[in-house]
């Protein structure tokens, strides 16, 4: 080996070449701000969903080309409680304290809107539109269910 090769070589080693090669640590458990951030996130996404499947379903589109987005708010209905872990009691977040301390009534809705959403992706695959104008409505009373009970309302609008 010459000098500069041993040089190039000295310069990867202390560089972030070397730091990045090596193996990923175990990745910690997610903290409750993750959490929060992640539970929020998809909660927003359901919403612009149900706002989409509503509009395209007035708006006439064939209901097998809704089977994505209404298989997707079902998928996110069974992962749900699972980001209001006990970790995140506590955390800044509008979950009311309820949440933790009645877990049984939470899972409850939930369950209500896991239903609802099966139903609707149910019905969007069959292609039946009263099955799914009717899981429309009852999804959108599952998220206004759980909200009114486990979700601090937001703060009234001047005027
Ligand atoms: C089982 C209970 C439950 C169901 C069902 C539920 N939500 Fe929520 N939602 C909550 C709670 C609790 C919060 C507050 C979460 C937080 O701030 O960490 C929340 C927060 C939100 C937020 C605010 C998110 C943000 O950015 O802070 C929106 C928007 C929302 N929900 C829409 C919906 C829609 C739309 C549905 C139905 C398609 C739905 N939710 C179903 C419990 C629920």
């Amino acid at each position: 080996m010459n000098a500069t090769r041993i040089i190039l070589a000295g310069a990867l080693l202390t560089s972030g070449y070397a730091v990045y090669a090596k193996p990923a640590a175990h990745s910690p458990a997610p903290t409750a701000a993750e959490l929060v951030a992640a539970r929020q996130a998809g909660m927003d996404m359901s919403a612009s969903s149900l706002t989409l499947l509503k509009n395209a379903s007035t708006n006439g589109v064939p209901l097998k080309n809704l089977a994505f987005p209404a298989g997707g708010l079902a998928k996110w209905a069974a992962a749900l409680p699972t980001l209001f872990a006990d970790s995140t009691k506590g955390a800044k977040s509008d979950a009311k304290a309820e949440v933790f301390t009645d877990r049984a009534g939470f899972n409850a809705k939930a369950k209500v809107f896991v239903d609802a959403t099966k139903a609707l992706a149910a019905a969007a695959a069959a292609d039946d539109k009263p099955a799914f104008e009717a899981a429309l409505a009852s999804t959108g009373a599952a998220c206004k269910g759980c909200h009114d009970a486990y979700k601090v309302p937001p703060p009234a609008k001047p005027g």
